[in-house]
């Protein structure tokens, strides 16, 4: 009764350090009050030395009135490697120099009495062992014995929790050197692609300036087509006053034309945007690219053959941003209508009838232009492909493939829509809806 008590006096004192301490603290703290309290001279904690575990490793050694420096000593011939083969507690309680006369650390420590015991892993494996010494007999033999196995098992838990705490920060140490280089890849990928982005945006200025040379070039032809006829027909001799006139007015007419065209598509080039939107006279615009196109067909023969049906609401305005790209997806259309009516009427002139009718219609707030031909068509394969940029199913010289294209980039800039529908030999119709309004005469003053 008196021992167990003295036994529960002891485990108090040694266990109180718990409370405050954890891991190389505590087991430091341990070690020293396992001396103080148990009156030792020396108390040992160390790990066996991988790989053979031939050899202990001191990591806490309390000798006399201190800790000393660690030491490593071999197991052979020592009281140690009873409890390290045999995973046991072990004890000497005096004479432990005679049982092992080759232990010089018995000697140098000049050691009577021993206990040692083991602390393992989880699953079994050694771990360590805590030792205590003296160099007197040890009178408490079993009480010893019973603290020393007790707190063993204790440090054990200590060691193991270190492992654990040990391996997290090598995870995280090598989770953080992970993200350095994973953000060292990301920053070289992130130059790699600013010095890609600087190559594409030289590349797509070269390209933009083409596209610019294409379109202006695109946009050229018809009034240049227009001046050139117009010098023709005043080389004539017999020309009349009046023809040289007309002649005249249009080759002054369209001259402006082209200038205007060059100016507004530098001006779009360079995403001016600070235009306003603008009212016009589509009404009037429509009558006036049809008439100009019509009367400028070089094709005679189509020319004389040709049905003009016209449905065109008058005063109805527009409201646009850049009234001269409306002007240009008017021609555009008509131009394209004329060529499908041109391609048929050559292979089918005697049993063919060329048209093109023409619509305008006004709603509430957006007016549609409809032009249909019964021309060529196009194959219901092709339709999606028509607005694509240098989509042309004309020869070498007489397409660029941009009439459609450029339409489609008007009609959307000055928020409209533009619709293609077609059956290959049979009609092609294009609907383009934009914002407007018929006006009475009174709104128009
Ligand atoms: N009214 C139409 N009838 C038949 N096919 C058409 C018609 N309008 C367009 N297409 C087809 O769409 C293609 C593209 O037209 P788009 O106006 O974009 O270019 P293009 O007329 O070939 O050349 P460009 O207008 O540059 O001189 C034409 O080549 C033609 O195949
Ligand atoms: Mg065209």
């Amino acid at each position: 009764m008196e021992n167990n008590l003295r036994a529960l006096e002891l485990l108090k004192d040694i266990y109180n350090v718990d409370q405050l301490l954890s891991g190389k603290e505590y087991i430091k703290e341990l070690v020293h009050r396992l001396a103080q309290i148990l009156k030792v001279k020396y108390v040992l904690v160390g790990h066996a030395v991988e790989p053979d575990r031939q050899k202990i490793q001191t990591d806490y050694l309390w000798a006399g009135s201190g800790f000393a420096d660690n030491v490593v000593y071999e197991l052979e011939d020592t009281p140690c490697v009873n409890v390290i083969c045999g995973t046991r507690v072990n004890c000497y309680a005096s004479d432990v120099q005679l049982a092992f006369p080759k232990d010089q650390m018995l000697k140098d420590f000049d050691v009577e009495s021993y206990i040692g015991a083991p602390f393992l892993h989880t699953d079994g494996r050694l771990i360590g062992l805590l030792v205590i010494m003296d160099d007197k007999p040890m009178e408490e033999r079993e009480l010893y014995t019973s603290v020393v196995e007790f707190f063993a098992a204790r440090i054990g838990t200590e060691y193991r929790r270190q492992a654990v705490e040990d391996s997290l920060r090598r995870i995280n140490e090598n989770l953080e050197k992970l993200a350095q280089e994973r953000t060292l890849e990301l920053q070289r990928a992130f130059e790699s692609l600013q010095q890609t982005q600087k190559q594409l945006i030289s590349q797509e200025k070269l390209a933009t300036i083409g596209r610019i040379t294409f379109g202006i070039a695109h946009e050229l032809k018809n009034p240049l087509n227009i001046i050139i006829n117009s010098a023709q027909l005043l080389e004539e001799d017999d020309l009349d006053p009046e023809s040289t006139k007309k002649a005249t007015d249009m080759i002054y007419q369209h001259s402006q034309r082209a200038n205007t065209i060059i100016t507004n598509m530098l001006r779009q080039a360079r995403q001016e945007t600070d235009m306003e939107p603008e009212w016009i006279n589509i009404s009037e615009m429509l009558e006036h690219c049809l008439d100009v196109y019509v009367r400028s067909l070089t094709d005679v023969d189509l020319k004389t053959h040709l049905v003009v049906q016209k449905n065109i609401t008058p005063n109805v305005y527009a409201n646009v941003f850049d009234p001269p790209s409306i002007e240009r997806v008017l021609i555009n259309i008509i131009d394209n209508s004329l060529y499908a009516l041109g391609d048929k009427y050559k292979k089918n002139k005697n049993s063919f009838t060329p048209s093109i009718k023409v619509d305008l219609i006004a709603a509430d707030a957006t007016f549609k232009i409809i032009v249909r031909d019964n021309g060529s068509g196009i194959p219901q394969k092709h339709l999606a492909n028509v607005c694509d940029e240098f989509y042309t199913t004309k020869p070498a010289g007489e397409g660029t493939g941009l009439g459609l294209w450029i339409a489609k980039q008007n009609v959307e800039k000055n928020r409209g829509e533009i619709h293609i529908e077609s059956e290959e030999n049979q009609f092609t119709q294009v609907t383009i809806e934009l914002p407007g309004q018929q006006r009475t005469q009174e709104a128009q003053l």
